[in-house]
């Protein structure tokens, strides 16, 4: 058994070394093209205002140029950014990620669904940059997006009983087939879009993700040197080379995109961030545990909830209002994580609140570890 463990990561040293090389290289190929295509997509229409760098009338004479066609005035050029780049670098993360896979010796049909699913959701969050796609329309097209990794799926379909229930249920494990597929399927919706919604200041859409993107990664690296069957060494390795370019791409967007913001990330960086991130936790089977490092997108989820269903009003954006005598934000009373922060800690520059929920995704990730590996042993019996 010893034997066949150290196999399992001597097996996996290349691999990964592939994919850190490639995660390395999809970083410099990211730095070299966001610059030239930042201009193409302003030159196509393709960007949106800095809505806590403006006040409302400001924004509103922004509406009449754009409408009216007339070249911007030099105020408004400085106020526009490109939006979007979410599909320069998920292009090439999947470059990366197929290179990856075809070197490692990965068997691509490992990885199918995995990859198909990212590039549907990548494409679904392009698609709403440019048509502003409706929210029902949005969760149809991103149950579909679901399926083929769902469709491939090869893991368990039943879920283990903690202790203290065990009488009740009558056995270790409970299995419930097809509403596990079902649940998997919500996991990667509200992935999705429970990012999309943490967002609108600057550098917050690629910081939390590439948190949980890290924490993701450590998380397969610690399970692989404790997991003794081929099966799950292989699912290990393979949500490993996902993880590791995705880590790559986003580091080059993150330099763009944090304070002061010169390119926005747009649907098609958070879809396909949420999504990447579904997929590694579907297909090593770590669903759980993904969602205890989601925490604050569940907090900020649920407390969206009054506004997503419309049981009080829901403008277009929600993020919070920018004081212009001192240059800070401020609670603008909608139902976000981002105003309950500042509702907590005071109000604060741009730059600063991004950092605070850097660090309570980060504090919420050692949180998760906790629960994963120490408190777990309390209701189960191995937590390897
Ligand atoms: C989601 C949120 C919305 C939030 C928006 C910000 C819900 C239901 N929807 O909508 O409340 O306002 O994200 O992304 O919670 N922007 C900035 N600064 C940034 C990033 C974005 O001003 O750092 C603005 C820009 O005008 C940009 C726009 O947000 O053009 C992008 O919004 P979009 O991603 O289209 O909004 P949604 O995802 O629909
Ligand atoms: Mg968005």
């Amino acid at each position: 058994m010893e034997q066949e463990i150290l196999h399992g990561i001597e097996n996996s040293v290349r691999p990964i070394s592939i994919a850190a090389v490639l995660s390395v290289i999809g970083y410099f190929v990211s730095m070299r093209f966001i610059p030239p295509v930042m201009q193409i997509l302003f030159d196509r229409n393709i960007y949106g205002i800095d809505i806590n760098k403006t006040t409302v009338e400001t924004r509103q004479q922004f509406s009449k140029a754009r409408k009216s066609g007339a070249e911007f005035s030099d105020t408004f050029k400085k106020l526009v950014v490109p939006e979007s780049l979410g599909i320069v670098v998920g292009g090439i993360y999947l470059c990366a990620v197929l290179l990856a896979l075809i070197l490692a010796g990965v068997p691509l049909t490992k990885a199918n669904g995995a990859v198909t699913t990212i590039a549907v959701m990548l494409l679904l969050g392009f698609v709403d940059d440019v048509l502003d796609v409706r929210w029902r329309y949005k969760l149809i097209l991103s149950v579909f997006g679901a399926m083929p990794l769902i469709m491939g799926y090869e893991g368990a379909l039943s879920v283990a009983v903690p202790i203290p229930l065990r009488d009740y249920i009558g056995s270790a494990f409970l299995y419930i087939g097809p509403l596990y597929l079902v649940y998997l399927v919500a996991v990667c919706v509200f992935c999705t879009n429970s990012i999309n919604i943490l967002a609108g200041v600057n550098g917050v859409e690629v910081g939390q993700s590439l948190v949980i993107g890290i924490a993701s990664l450590v998380y397969n690296l610690v399970q692989l040197r404790h997991v003794d069957d081929q099966t799950t060494t292989e699912q290990h390795r393979v949500a490993i080379v996902l993880l590791l370019p995705f880590i790559g791409v986003s580091f080059a967007l993150w330099k763009f995109n944090r304070y002061p913001s010169r390119v926005f990330v747009g649907d098609s960086y958070t879809y396909f961030a949420g999504t990447v991130l579904a997929v590694a936790g579907i297909t090593a089977v770590y669903s759980k545990t993904l969602l205890l490092l989601f925490i604050p997108q569940i907090i900020n989820f649920v407390i969206s909830l009054p506004q997503l269903f419309h049981i009080i009003e829901c403008p277009r954006h929600r993020v919070p209002r920018w004081i212009p005598e001192r240059n800070v934000l401020t609670n603008s009373r909608n139902g976000t994580i981002l105003n309950a922060l500042l509702m907590v800690f005071g109000d604060m520059h741009e730059r600063r609140l991004t950092n605070v929920v850097i660090v309570f995704q980060i504090v919420c990730s050692v949180l998760a570890f906790y629960i994963r590996y120490v408190l777990a042993g309390l209701v189960f019996e191995r937590v390897v």
